[in-house]
């Protein structure tokens, strides 16, 4: 029979982990010599970019009193904070000077330090590495890099196209990620007359197994109601088509799916903003349609439509959630959130103890459920 997990061990509990890379902003939205505010696990972050192009994250706290540097002013190299004129180098965070000084006056600037973020470009957007913990607001700490560069979209042609979606979602990253990765909410949200009606459910059965830091639906030919496999299939024989989706620590779900040199690829973040809130960032590429008019549009279209479907939902959902109410997870279309919540239990006892990370599952699992 399956077990009915009781809601104490298996619910949300809104835990942000530190010691990851984010998506921060889409990258056409940091502009040159500009300062732009974001937040990374209710940490306040100053996103730039400095005149050679390179991105740059500091906390948005300037060290002296407090000052949002996001409202100071950036000359390209340095951020002058807009109350007392310290400036800070943008990449370093390190202190050039402070103005109120006199000629006599030895205050050593330059061991003063804005908290600064590893940041990088990939793929679109600006990613930035939220250390554990998290370098103090007012100090002299320098920041360390990071200890792997930041996720990528897997590509497999050198030519492709590109596109990417976002959602601000009213919930916290538990409630977007189990959100995403539950299969039985799809007759119910993802109606649409060209797609399908929720009498369109039937049995499925996938088979699961465990990758580093998370699990995989292995490879095999996607179920016929899913979005890109509908539009594949005007490309390549449906037998010869196999998907994979893998979901990783902290928030990565990737997918790809491969018809002979025809490919679609895409890499989901949940990214928690704040305990309540998070953002839901797709970014797709694909090498099918390159030649085709509104190929790309359409594409995006459909993925838009899902989206939005599903930000719509955590929004109602927000509303049930205001009252605390027990919520439940039931074997087998809830097991991959059961995974993602021992996932994370199992990291955090990794990181306490310092011994390695047991993973939550020992082997194949094949799960079952109607959508
Ligand atoms: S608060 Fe930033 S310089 Fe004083
Ligand atoms: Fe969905």
């Amino acid at each position: 029979m399956p077990e009915l997990d009781s809601p104490q061990r298996q619910t949300p509990d809104s835990l942000m982990l530190p010691g990851f890379w984010y998506r921060a902003l889409p990258a056409d939205c940091v502009v040159r010599n500009q300062l732009h505010p974001a937040t990374l696990l209710e940490i306040p972050l100053v996103v730039g970019r400095d005149r050679r192009g390179r991105p740059f994250a500091l906390r948005d706290a300037c060290p002296h009193r407090g000052m949002p540097l996001h409202d100071g002013h950036f000359d390209g190299t340095n951020v002058e904070c807009p109350y007392h004129g310290w400036t800070f180098d943008a990449h370093t965070g390190q202190c050039q000077l402070i103005p109120s000084l006199t000629a006599d006056q030895n205050l050593k600037v330059d061991r003063i330090y804005a908290g600064s973020y590893p940041c990088e470009e990939q793929d679109g957007f600006v990613w930035v590495y939220i250390p554990e913990p998290g370098p103090q607001g007012a100090g002299f700490i320098k920041s360390t890099g990071a200890p792997q560069p930041a996720p990528q979209v897997e590509k497999f042609s050198p030519h492709y196209k590109r596109a990417y979606l976002t959602a601000d979602m009213p919930v916290s990253v538990d409630h977007g990620i189990i959100g995403l990765m539950d299969p039985a909410h799809g007759p119910f949200v993802h109606q649409a007359w060209w797609w399908r009606s929720r009498h369109s459910i039937h049995e499925k059965q996938k088979n699961f197994e465990p990758i580093p830091n998370g699990f995989r639906m292995s490879a095999h030919t996607p179920s016929s109601n899913s979005a890109p496999y509908k539009l594949l299939r005007l490309y390549a024989a449906a037998d010869s088509i196999t998907t994979t989706i893998d979901f990783v620590l902290p928030n990565l779900r990737s997918e790809t799916i491969r018809a002979g040199k025809f490919w679609f690829s895409s890499l989901t973040t949940v990214t928690p903003i704040t305990r309540n809130h998070c953002r839901i960032d797709v970014v797709a590429a694909w090498n099918i349609f390159r030649w085709v008019p509104f190929g790309p549009e359409l594409l995006k279209f459909v993925f838009a439509k899902f989206v939005e479907q599903d930000r719509r939902t955590m929004e109602m959902q927000a509303e049930g959630l205001k009252h605390n109410p027990h919520l439940m997870l039931i074997d087998d279309a809830d097991r991959p959130a059961k995974w993602y919540f021992q996932l994370k239990a199992a990291h955090l006892e990794a990181k306490r103890t310092g011994e390695e990370m047991k993973h939550p599952m020992s082997g194949p699992v094949t799960l079952k459920w109607r959508s």
